[in-house]
């Protein structure tokens, strides 16, 4: 039976560490690390991610400030709110939730935040630089990946990570931070031939397409570690990942759970780059 790693725990451990360092910020005079979100609509999922991500910045002492907009807002009304904040010297980093109500383009919202203040680490120059392997901020769900592998203590160079799924958010900039630990890297997805075979050969499996239970026990090489980065919402409204969990763990030898696993250090890695940007380089 597989390990379980335990995303809450790693993510209060990252909370705490940040806590101490924004206190010890304030104490010597500094103002506390602010976050802004820009949510706009009211999309179910994203007010409670955005809730998420209001109760983890109380809990380690960074203001935030969410900009709560109609789902009609104009393009221009909301390039306007991007531009505020990009020149508001309070904001230490913002981002705005995704998806957006069909008539705006997530793409020119994104590139029209001030790439200093992208925590999300979404806009170009930000991919690009990641690309080189030098980063400002690192991508929230694939930086609290990467840190779970790192807790396992387990040394990745050399072993084959088999990633499942090419999204601009997941997929395809952990397939680059993965390669940067010297990973052999494969990056699978919907047309893939033969996936549960070339899924097997992972000794990392990263799964994050966004079908619930798409990855069975046979699929998992054995002693692989399971990464599973899916959130479905079930006909019951339970949340449940991409990967069929109880035939998994009894393959693999370490297993993320859902929920409880990729989900709170994604929250914890966007506090990282909100403290990058306001306390310095060693956040
Ligand atoms: N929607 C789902 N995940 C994310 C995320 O990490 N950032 C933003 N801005 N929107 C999202």
């Amino acid at each position: 039976m597989a390990l379980i790693i335990d995303g809450k725990a790693l993510a209060l451990e990252i909370r705490r560490s940040l806590k101490a360092r924004v206190l010890a910020h304030v104490q010597k005079g500094g103002k506390p690390p602010r976050l802004d979100v820009v949510l706009v609509g009211e999309d179910p999922a994203s007010q409670t991610y955005v809730r998420a991500k209001e109760r983890a910045c109380k809990r380690c002492g960074i203001w935030s400030n969410t900009h709560r907009l109609p789902a009609d807002i104009t393009r221009r009304d909301l390039l306007a709110q991007v531009d505020r904040l990009n020149k508001d010297p309070e904001v230490n980093g913002f981002l705005v939730q995704l998806p957006l109500p069909e008539h705006l383009d997530p793409e020119e919202v994104v590139a029209a935040i001030a790439p200093q203040k992208d925590v999300d680490a979404f806009h170009p120059e930000n991919l690009g630089r990641l690309f080189r392997g030098a980063p400002r901020f690192v991508p929230c769900t694939p930086a609290g990946i990467v840190h779970m592998l790192d807790s396992l203590a387990i040394p990745l160079q050399g072993m084959h990570a088999v990633v499942i799924g090419r999204s601009l958010i997941v997929g395809k900039p952990l397939s680059l931070l993965l390669l940067e630990r010297h990973m052999t890297v494969t990056i699978c997805h919907s047309r893939t031939k033969n996936l549960p075979a070339v899924a097997q050969t992972g000794d990392v499996l990263i799964a994050a397409v966004g079908r619930a239970g798409l990855v069975r026990g046979d699929w998992v090489k054995p002693g692989a570690i399971v990464i599973d980065v899916g959130t479905n919402m079930t006909a019951a409204a339970t949340l449940t990942g991409d990967v069929a969990f109880d035939e998994a763990a009894k393959v693999a030898s370490h297993i993320t759970p859902v929920p409880g696993g990729v989900g709170p250090l994604t929250v914890a890695m966007l506090l990282v780059n909100v403290c990058k940007g306001a306390l310095g380089d060693s956040a």
